[in-house]
């Protein structure tokens, strides 16, 4: 495994992401990590991300120096190589003269150097630095330059220490791929021994080891990733989970019955269908704020989780969908709070159970390869995201009965011509949202005087950024003339064309 040492850049999963699709297992760590710790996991190789800091700035992000003392592999990228030469005896850092961002041309001057192995000399790759390493610490060499950064990559074969001032891990880099392939397997002697069967044997066996003969609850959303933590986990320990299906009268429409089908009709699972609609709409009630909106949605589920599981006899853990994006998104050590995710940020501080999340490391199209090697049908793997808080933040501030009913109506005619249009693939997500301002309209000879329903729909790859969908404009035309007809108190539909950034997905 390789482990990539988070310093706050925007790239840094796709370190891990590049490594993975190698075969070889890579996770992303706190830079607090402890020499100690690290000599525990024992890594093939220790990666440092880029970082928006200057190694200057007061809390700069740092490095347990004994790390340096490991005898294992470190590649630094950009703040990180900065990072390595500030620390390092003989290294210099200064800012740089022109702060470079976007496409540069380096020269490999060490045609020896393994980094560079069998690729040209010259080569385009992506800077972003406001800083410069202006000398070398001692026992490295300058490897490569570009005519605004003279040392653009830095290596010390002894210590197999190395650095690179741009991102290898972005695709505007013509060579990158192999510059990480190179330090992978030819610096750490990695082997491309991974893969989903492995991270499937993997987990299945950590989670008997965590677990023990304890028994485990679980949260089904209806949603993608909970289904698969439930398929997952009853493969790892059968009945000793019991599942919790809440329905919190924010889900779309038939949802419930068709999640009950699937996973207790086909595959077997042990769940417990909770009514809590009434529980949740009362806490709801008056509240419009959107991170508010969402802490209850998601402090409310832990305690009819609570309510359910003190009926039951000795849970222990509770497993959750947890993905990376949520995670990252929910913040980390270096990265802001965007949204806090149902799953993460909601929790309360006196929650009595001990966490499962075996999908956290996980984008989302690897846990739909997840499901698939589950054995999960297409139905459901490939069903598209729906977020924890579900139609609660798709009515825009205060969620009543009848909003939802127009939200969840107005969602399932979308969903139906969106489907009978054959774009269900090829659109990542797509949804209606009920803003809660009303207009004027016209229908038959009288004035009407209601609500308009925003229609979103975005392609995506992991949903940490997404472009509005190009819905062609009769499909468009047909939803509209149906929503406006089938649903009551609907005059007007929009259609969002932003894209994320610099709107979110979800419009709360
Ligand atoms: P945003 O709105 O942040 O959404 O661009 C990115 C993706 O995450 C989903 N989402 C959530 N999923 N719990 C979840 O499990 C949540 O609280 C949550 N909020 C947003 C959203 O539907 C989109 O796919």
């Amino acid at each position: 495994k390789i482990i990539v040492l988070d310093y706050g850049s925007q790239y840094n999963q796709l370190i891990t992401r590049r490594i993975r699709e190698f075969g070889v297992y890579s996770e992303l760590k706190s830079h607090k990590i402890s020499a100690a710790e690290i000599k525990e996991i024992n890594p093939k190789g220790i990666i440092f991300s880029g970082g928006p800091n200057s190694v200057y700035d007061e809390g700069a992000f740092g490095v347990d120096e004994d790390i340096f003392k490991l005898g294992i592999p470190i590649l630094g990228i950009c703040y990180g190589m900065q990072l390595m030469s500030y620390k390092l005896p003989g290294g210099k850092v200064e800012p740089a003269d022109n702060r470079e961002y976007g496409k540069s041309d380096i020269h490999v001057t060490d045609n020896n150097t393994v980094l560079f192995k069998d690729l040209p000399a010259d080569q385009t790759v992506w800077m972003s630095h406001g800083d410069l390493v202006k000398e070398v610490p001692t026992g490295f060499k300058t490897v490569a330059t570009s005519p605004n950064c003279p040392i653009a990559s830095i290596a010390d074969d002894n210590r197999k220490f190395y650095g690179i001032q741009f991102h290898a891990e972005v695709q505007n880099t013509q060579y990158g791929h192999e510059i990480l392939k190179h330090f992978t397997f030819d610096v750490c002697n990695a082997e491309a021994n991974w893969s989903m069967n492995d991270f499937i044997d993997q987990q299945i066996a950590k989670i008997r080891e965590t677990v023990g003969d304890k028994k485990v609850l679980l949260g089904l959303s209806g949603g993608v990733d909970s289904s698969v933590v439930g398929v997952l986990l009853h493969k790892a320990i059968g009945t000793q989970l019991t599942s919790i299906f809440v329905d919190h009268g924010l889900l779309r429409k038939n949802e419930a019955d068709q999640v009950m089908a699937s996973l207790e009709g086909k595959f077997g699972l042990n769940i417990i269908k909770v009514d809590a609609k009434e529980r949740f709409l009362s806490k709801l009630k008056g509240v419009s704020d959107p991170e508010q909106k969402r802490k209850i949605i998601g402090n409310e589920f832990i305690r009819v989780f609570d309510d359910e599981a003190a009926k039951l006899n000795g849970i222990e853990f509770l497993a959750q969908g947890t993905l990376y994006t949520d995670v990252i998104e929910s913040g980390t050590d270096t990265a802001q709070t965007i949204k806090s995710h149902h799953n993460v940020g909601g929790l309360p501080d006196d929650v009595q159970f001990k966490l499962i999340e075996p999908l956290r490391t996980l984008f989302k199209d690897e846990v739909r390869e997840l499901g698939e090697k589950l054995g999960m049908p297409s139905e459901l793997v490939w069903r598209q995201p729906f977020p924890g808080p579900g139609l609660g933040i798709r009515v825009i501030g205060e969620v009543t009965p009848e909003k939802l009913t127009i939200v969840r109506d107005s969602d399932y005619i979308l969903r139906d011509e969106i489907r009978k249009a054959g774009l269900d693939r090829e659109i990542w997500q797509y949804f209606t949202v009920l803003p809660g301002f009303r207009s004027v309209g016209v229908m038959g000879d009288g004035r009407t005087y209601d609500y308009t329903v925003g229609i979103r729909g975005v392609t995506s790859i992991d949903g940490m950024t997404a472009d509005f969908a190009k819905i062609p404009w009769d499909v468009l035309q047909k939803i509209s003339v149906r929503i406006v007809n089938e649903v009551d108190h609907v005059n007007r539909i929009v259609y969002d064309i932003t894209s994320k950034p610099p709107a979110t997905i979800e419009w709360e």
